[in-house]
């Protein structure tokens, strides 16, 4: 009896895997002619496996075997597919070319738009940005930096197991995208790297971003305008700029941000840890229903914050309050080390000023001793133990 069943089960699974791989398609990048001795430039074979991949209206994979791989920019387009189920599973290492100007003004090194299902799985993406950073650093003028990977306008999106270093300017984009999913990647780039933010998410809705370890010269990860339904969890952050919502309201028409969940986040010597950042301009945008959950600071500059007098160089600013609505943010279980007195800092608009703000449970110390709270145009409650004393 048992037999038979193992038997049934084993034969079931056969017929089963036998269909997986009777129907979906390999595409090697490296039998359509890619070399991966880091020097020879494997662009086009990249872009023929993605047309072959999105020719086929059965599951393909794009296949990138162990090794280096040149690639200047490349974009992949989708707006012909006859595919929605494309895994690029990559072994290897992308390199972006070691002269910055060839992809510093392209915008994108690596773009996909207009695409849907596309999963990457594994990968090193090397931007070798830092001889941009140092062309920035010495006052010279410089191209503005190209994002490592982004995509645009596009569903069903997986980003898994993939490690993103040294990107010229973002590494990693989602704008205007519906459900996507970034898990265990990796990013870094040194602390003091200019505009190098880990993942920006922008007019999208339905994104989750877990399990991810991100070290760099700004944002962890920044959320931009038009951002709903976003899901954070299990982030390492830190050297960075922290977790932001915002910058916003730059410009006058902008869409709100709603529906953001941050839990279980580890900050470590950032200079914020979950923060709320708008121009001090007049604008149409908000932020309502947030949740900042179990984060952990270590020595954080600026632990808890809102700061609506975002200004910098003091231009086209000045005199001005900040018409971003901010409603229903809510932090549970803060708690950890502040590098500076003031660890919670609620700095709002005029205005607009912020409501429906809660706090339950912080525990914030600075030098071992309980740090400070500021409060400017906030309101709200306080519950369980919080620490520094609310100041809403
Ligand atoms: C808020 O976003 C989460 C995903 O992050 C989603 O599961 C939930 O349904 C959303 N809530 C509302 C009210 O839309």
């Amino acid at each position: 009896m048992v037999n038979t069943k193992s038997f049934l089960l084993v034969a079931f699974l056969f017929i089963f895997f036998d269909k997986i791989v009777a129907t979906a398609v390999t595409y090697n990048v490296v039998n359509l002619g890619a070399k991966p001795d880091g020097k020879t430039d494997s662009t086009k074979s990249f872009l023929s496996a993605w047309a072959a991949a999105c020719g086929s209206a059965q599951p393909a994979t794009i296949f990138v075997p162990p090794g280096s791989y040149l690639l200047g920019k490349a974009s992949f387009d989708g707006g012909q597919c006859k595919n929605s189920a494309i895994t690029i599973r990559i072994d290897g290492t992308l390199l972006a070319p070691s002269d910055y100007s060839v992809i510093g003004n392209a915008g994108n090194w690596l773009i996909f738009e207009h695409v849907n299902g596309v999963s990457i799985y594994g990968g090193t993406l090397d931007a070798q940005g830092t001889g941009l950073w140092a062309c920035k650093s010495s006052g010279e003028s410089c191209p503005t930096g190209a994002t490592t990977l982004e995509f645009s306008n596009s569903n069903n999106i997986m980003i898994s197991g993939l490690r993103s270093i040294n990107s010229q300017m973002f590494h990693v984009v989602i704008n205007s995208c519906q459900n996507v999913k970034v898990q265990e990647v990796k990013i870094s780039a040194s602390g003091k790297s200019p505009n190098t933010d880990g993942i920006h998410v922008q007019q999208s809705s339905s994104v989750t971003i877990l399990n991810s370890r991100i070290a760099t010269g700004d944002d962890c990860i920044s959320i931009g305008p038009g951002t709903t339904n976003l899901w954070i969890e299990n982030i390492a952050c830190g050297p960075g700029h922290g977790i932001s919502i915002g910058s916003l309201g730059k410009e006058m028409q902008e869409d709100g941000v709603q529906n953001v969940t941050v839990k279980t986040v580890t900050f470590m010597g950032t200079e914020n840890g979950v923060r709320i950042k708008t121009w001090g301009r007049p604008s149409n945008g908000f932020v309502r229903g947030v949740l900042f959950q179990h984060a952990t600071m270590i020595n954080v500059q600026n632990p808890v914050l809102i700061d609506q007098n975002y200004c910098p160089g003091n231009e086209n600013c000045p005199g001005q309050v900040s018409g971003v609505k901010i409603s229903d943010v809510a932090y549970e279980d803060i708690h950890g080390s502040s590098a500076t007195e003031v660890a919670v800092k609620f700095d709002c608009s005029k205005m607009h000023p912020c409501s429906g703000i809660t706090l339950e449970d912080v525990k914030l110390t600075y030098r071992n001793q309980p740090a400070q709270a500021s409060c400017v145009n906030a309101g709200g409650t306080s519950s369980g133990l919080v620490q520094p004393t609310s100041c809403l």
